[in-house]
């Protein structure tokens, strides 16, 4: 896979630079700018190095046409703050303000081209389509670099298709992601922990299966535990449960035995009448759960024992929150289990936007931790031993070039 430093010159070059910039946003405030920040330095690398730099990138899922609602302009904003220079906006990505944007660019200057999946080309399964928006890209550039690790799981235009097309090598972002990812699959340091949450067995399952024989312990919280407790035949009230799931959470109870990794579920977890803020909680053993109440989160005792094989572990891999982090009676767990994910002596890595802004919501930062994936879907699929396009052609377009 070609690097920038294969690029060759850069001075005076139109550089796209496909970044992930999909932040969560309250109207037009920013929430959580760890994407952006995380794509700030190939950027600055790019800028420093005299290079014209074009970014790319998607926010949100509007449906092929412009959305005020997915601009990127507000991200442009912090993008400006975030470099200490004028981050150039243009209304649209390959028409006519583009164009101009991109016709006025100096070298060493930046520009964000709007929301790429306002062209129904972005994300059409049509190759023919998509490859006609990859070739308007395409030509307003010199050089490609893909830097947008939270999106190489998509078969894209602006992901794939446009590496085909113009000198492509990847970004730092997207390397550093690579080389955290690969040590969590291929030499993990031991004892190895992964960490699960998050609402729904059905997301993790691809994830589960392959983790199950690398891993020594498999710890699960969040939502998705309850379909594994009703798996042991508890009952799990209110709960958040996918029944058409609970004989495969079975299955992997028995193949965890089999292979000697070791399954932690909760054994206490805080339960209320409803999904809300103030709704009155309690913490309730997993075979007390009341059948007119939900479990919102593991409870303190669950807490500390997934906190204790954290911190003994040498490598941990966390995904998905513990509870409803967002509302403070049923963000304990999730507490717990980012504090003690500080703590290891060892590889720590946060992956999932969810848990990523989880732990900064929480008032950690990101530098206490090993590695903060930028990247959910991607990372758990690089976990899950598929195959991401958006690395695979950069795979390919290499070769063929030093072919
Ligand atoms: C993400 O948020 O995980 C990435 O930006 C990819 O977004 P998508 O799931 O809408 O393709």
């Amino acid at each position: 896979m070609k690097t920038v430093d294969d690029l060759g010159k850069l001075k005076g070059k139109r550089v796209l630079v496909r970044s992930d910039l999909n932040v969560p946003l309250d109207g037009a405030t920013i929430t959580d700018d760890g994407r952006v920040r995380a794509s700030v330095p190939t950027i600055q690398r790019l800028v420093d190095e005299g290079a014209r730099v074009i970014v790319l990138a998607h926010l949100g899922r509007p449906k092929g046409e412009p959305d005020p609602q997915y601009s990127l302009a507000p991200v442009a904003s912090r993008l400006s703050e975030l470099l200490g220079t004028t981050v150039r906006f243009a209304s649209d990505t390959v028409g006519v303000d583009a164009q101009r944007t991109v016709a006025e660019l100096g070298n060493g200057e930046v520009a964000l081209l709007e929301n790429v999946r306002f062209n129904a080309g972005e994300t059409s399964k049509d190759d023919a389509e998509r490859g006609a928006f990859a070739d308007q890209l395409a030509a307003l550039a010199d050089l490609f670099v893909s830097d947008g690790f939270g999106v190489v799981h998509r078969k894209q235009a602006s992901v794939y298709d446009v590496a085909e097309r113009l000198p492509a090598a990847v970004g730092g972002l997207v390397q550093a992601e690579v080389e955290v990812l690969k040590r969590l699959t291929e030499s993990p340091e031991r004892p190895y922990a992964v960490v699960l949450g998050g609402s729904k067995v059905s997301d993790k399952l691809g994830v589960i299966d392959h983790l199950l024989t690398k891993a020594d312990t498999l710890v699960i919280g969040g939502g998705m535990v309850f379909t594994f407790l009703a798996a042991q035949g508890h009952g799990v009230g209110t709960s958040l449960l996918e029944q058409d799931q609970i004989g495969v959470a079975e299955e992997y109870l028995s193949r965890a035995r089999e292979l000697g990794v070791s399954i932690v579920l909760p054994t206490d977890v805080v339960v209320a009448p409803e999904f809300k803020a103030d709704a009155p909680a309690t913490t309730v053993a997993v075979d007390q759960i009341p059948d007119d109440q939900m479990g919102l989160d593991i409870g303190p005792e669950s807490a500390e024992a997934f906190a204790e094989v954290i911190r003994g572990s040498k490598t941990v891999f966390w995904n998905g929150p513990m509870g409803v982090f967002e509302m403070a009676a049923f963000a304990a767990g999730t507490r717990t289990v980012a504090q003690a994910l500080t703590e290891v002596d060892g590889l720590s890595v946060v992956g999932g936007g969810d848990s990523a802004a989880a732990v900064r919501q929480l008032g950690f930062t990101d530098d206490q931790f090993g590695h903060i994936s930028t990247g959910g879907g991607a990372s758990l699929e690089y976990l899950e031993g598929k195959t991401l396009p958006g690395l695979a052609i950069l795979d390919e377009s290499g070769s063929e070039e030093s072919a």
